[in-house]
């Protein structure tokens, strides 16, 4: 099996909707923005390079991230391909993982521009398991504590404040979107609408896989 891309503007779910596609496929996440944060926290060169981009909303240099993603292809999970969650994000990414990764399909989770500033901005996630919710569209069962590991260290990223998440957006319209003709040219576009409830958009998703 080849490798799956999840396409989308900040706060689409591309995150959310990754956990089942793993447990669908048995392919691993691999989401750059999530490589990003973990070499922030560990204080490597490879985060405080990343950091000024990041905390600006705009992309980090193409060299850079194309090497992550091509050295953490090599690792042994990753032999039957990946879920590739934030990447690519510019043509030159998408040109430089046709060299080393067979792209199977990408799926676009499409949502307008309105709906993903109260996404980005009511976001938390778990410190302990990484699972994302959301205060209103998402909340967890029981206040402040993850419904799957039960910790109650629930975290806030460090761009999802409304300006930075403009700038972010505005990367995604300029340097990112042109991505979604690129594909769709190569005939491996699958448009799914994320404007719905999380579980509706997780079914299109699987529907769309399990009919390739
Ligand atoms: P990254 O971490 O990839 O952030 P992003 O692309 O801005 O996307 P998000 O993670 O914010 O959104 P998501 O689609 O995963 O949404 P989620 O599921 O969490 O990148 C961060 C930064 O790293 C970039 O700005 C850049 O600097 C750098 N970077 C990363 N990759 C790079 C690359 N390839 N090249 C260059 N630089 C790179 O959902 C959001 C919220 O909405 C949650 O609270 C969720 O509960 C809720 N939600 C989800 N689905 C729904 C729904 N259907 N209805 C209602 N609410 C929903
Ligand atoms: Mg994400
Ligand atoms: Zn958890």
């Amino acid at each position: 099996m080849s490798s799956i891309v999840l396409f989308g503007p900040p706060g689409a779910g591309k995150g959310t909707q990754a956990t089942a596609i793993t447990n669908l496929t048995g392919l691993p996440q691999v989401s750059t923005g999530d490589m990003l944060r973990a070499a922030l926290a560990a204080g490597t060169d490879l985060g405080l390079k990343a950091k000024a981009f990041m905390d600006a909303g705009q992309l980090v240099p193409d060299e850079v991230i194309i090497g992550l993603v091509k050295e953490r292809v090599k690792e042994d999970d990753a032999v039957n391909g990946v879920l590739l969650d934030g990447f690519p994000r510019t043509i030159a990414q998408a040109e430089a993982l046709a060299n080393f990764e067979e792209i199977d399909m990408v799926i676009s989770i499409e949502v307008p521009d309105e709906k993903i500033i109260s996404r980005i901005c009511g976001r938390y996630s778990c410190s302990g398991c990484g699972a994302v919710y959301h205060e209103i569209f998402n909340p967890t069962k029981v206040s402040e504590t993850c419904d799957g590991c039960g910790s109650t260290d629930m975290k806030r990223r460090a761009d999802d404040n409304e300006n930075t998440v403009r700038s972010r957006l505005d990367a995604y319209h300029s340097q990112t979107s042109p991505l979604a003709k690129w594909y769709g040219k190569r005939g491996i576009l699958f448009p799914v609408n994320g404007n719905q409830d999380i579980s509706l958009v997780g079914a299109e998703i699987l529907e769309l896989i399990n009919s390739r």
